[in-house]
């Protein structure tokens, strides 16, 4: 597992592995070294395969080539998910209630100036958003998207806060508006705790003194992570969006970012009527939806 995470760190930095191949190429003595350590050690030492790969002097390399052979056949695949992702799960969305989130009109809820007026308010709306995330479980829809990480290099943009994603298993996660899971300073942005209670109260303190917060972006803030969601879009070989309106921005935006080339699909029971002519629309619901789109890619993988 060590080693794993060794190769994964240099396959994440090119520039690492590119400086270490040019280092080989003038520095041969740096190659000698590895066929000495791989052959003359376990002699010397009776060291075994496997010793002498939890010391990374074997297999290094040859684990790296796995990998990055894998990786380049690999296409990304990348999600943009809304509340629909999670409808199935039983966590309600907001647009279909007509604006209102679990009775309770959004902006009294979900903005910053809501929080300057009613901070009480706030952690008991959110109190009752963990509750719930906890009693729900991953639907086929999440399952099937963890799924297609044997085949895709997916990556999941989602607007959602929950973390059902995470819980069927994707690895690569990108919350655009902040997760249920963790509070954060509300004079800090840059301090984040996750929860171990899954209450939160007035009197809860940052350690710089000030009251926690969620660590939700609420309407009137900024996005943050917009800037690492953006590069992602952009490398989309295949981008779907499922489950959101695209009505809240700057997030609704992000499907501007993909490639001219990268073919787009939808997935909403409720699509909008008019659409580009380049998006392949999936009218279903989030399980069913992403059952046909491994099919669909499928067939233009063929
Ligand atoms: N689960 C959550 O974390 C959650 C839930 C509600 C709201 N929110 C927040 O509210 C904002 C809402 O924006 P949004 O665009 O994500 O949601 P939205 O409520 O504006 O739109 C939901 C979309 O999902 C579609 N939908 C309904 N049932 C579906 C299903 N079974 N499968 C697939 N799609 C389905 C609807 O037709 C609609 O287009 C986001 O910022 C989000 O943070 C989050």
């Amino acid at each position: 597992m060590a080693l794993d995470i060794f190769s994964f760190k240099i396959l994440d930095s090119p520039i690492l592995s590119d400086h270490k191949c040019h280092f080989q190429r003038r520095f041969p003595i740096f190659s000698l070294y590895y066929a000495f350590a791989s052959l003359w050690l376990p002699k010397r030492t009776k060291m075994n395969f496997d010793d002498l790969q939890i010391l990374g002097i074997i297999g290094i390399e040859e684990k790296i080539g796995q990998f990055r052979r894998k990786l380049l056949e690999m296409k990304r695949l990348v999600i943009l998910s809304g509340a629909g992702m999670s409808a199935e799960s039983g966590i309600r969305t907001f647009r279909d209630m007509n604006g209102l989130w679990e009775e309770y009109d959004v902006m009294e809820v979900a903005s910053i100036e809501a929080w300057y007026k009613n901070p009480a308010l706030l952690l008991h709306f959110y109190n009752d958003r963990r509750k719930q995330m906890i009693e729900s479980k991953p639907n086929r829809g999440h399952m099937l998207l963890a799924e297609l990480e044997k085949s895709y290099d997916v990556k999941i943009i989602t607007q959602n806060v929950d973390d059902l994603h995470e819980r069927a298993g994707s690895t690569s996660v990108l919350h655009l508006h902040g997760e249920l899971t963790k509070a954060r300073s509300s004079v800090d942005p840059s301090l984040i705790y996750t929860l171990e209670d899954p209450e939160m109260k007035m009197g809860d303190k940052c350690e710089k003194g000030s009251q926690l917060r969620p660590h939700i972006v609420w309407f009137g803030e900024e996005v943050p992570a917009m800037a690492d969601a953006v590069p992602i879009v952009e490398s989309a070989d295949y981008l779907c969006v499922i489950g959101t309106s695209m009505s809240v921005y700057p997030a609704a935006g992000l499907i501007n970012y993909a490639s001219a080339f990268a073919p787009l699909f939808l997935i909403d029971p409720n699509p909008p009527a008019s659409l580009p002519r380049r998006v392949q629309v999936i009218a279903k619901g989030a399980g069913d939806g992403v059952a046909e789109l491994v099919k669909k890619l499928e067939a233009l993988q063929k």
